[in-house]
């Protein structure tokens, strides 16, 4: 069996089908994020390197969540602060999963620090500022905008318009200001980017039909 020779796609097109398996909501908030995370890097005019770099960590970035257990992650009420630790070690178990990897080391490093906060009061390690990897501000603004604008266990969607009212009440708090005035700028873009999502335009969803065994998968 011939095993050598796996491209970095092939490998990240089986992990995130595995997320798909396990966990088809943020399989899917993970395309939204990517997608978005993609037009932001552009029109930052950041190198082609780095913007596939972007793609990657947040098609990834949540990929710790398959260690957290479906009470918490579907919980429609308030999680207690045990529940409040066990989901906030997600970016740390998607990290030493990717780390093991040579090649996936430095997308290891935006995954785990995309819950950290510009103002320095996120997690894992409370980095600030500049100190934040660029990606991995860009997926936490992007990360933010698809948590508000989709139905949540525990609320209900809200309109773009309000999402970015949001996002940009926080630049310079929660969110780097660069990133959000660059994602203020393809706010034209944003419901062509999403639509896709509910035209089913896409095409290697792995599994269909499992909403059954899962929770339910709105998308699609
Ligand atoms: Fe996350």
């Amino acid at each position: 069996m011939v095993i050598e020779n796996v491209g970095i796609h092939e490998l990240v097109d089986v992990v995130v089908n595995i997320l798909d398996a396990r966990d088809p909501y943020t399989f899917l908030h993970s395309w939204r994020v990517s997608e978005l995370s993609v037009l932001i890097a552009e029109d930052m005019r950041l190198p082609e390197g780095e913007i596939k770099k972007i793609h990657i960590a947040a098609h990834l970035h949540d990929i710790g969540k398959i260690g957290v257990t479906d009470r918490i992650l579907n919980k429609p009420g308030r999680l207690d602060p045990a529940e409040i630790l066990e989901i906030q070690a997600h970016p740390r178990i998607g990290c030493n999963i990717f780390e093991r990897l040579p090649v996936l080391r430095e997308i290891s490093t935006l995954v785990l620090y995309h819950h950290e906060r510009f103002d320095g009061l996120g997690y894992p390690d409370g980095l600030e500022g500049d100190n934040i990897p660029l990606a991995s501000r860009i997926i936490s603004v992007v990360d933010a905008f698809d948590a508000l604008s989709s139905d949540r266990p525990y609320r209900k969607a809200k309109g773009y318009d309000a999402c970015f009212q949001e996002i940009e009440a926080h630049a310079g708090s929660q969110f780097c200001p660069v990133v959000v005035k660059h994602f203020v700028n393809i706010r034209h873009l944003v419901p062509s980017a999403l639509d896709k999502f509910e035209k089913k335009e896409i095409s290697h969803i792995a599994f269909v039909g499992h909403e059954e065994l899962m929770h339910s998968r709105k998308h699609l």
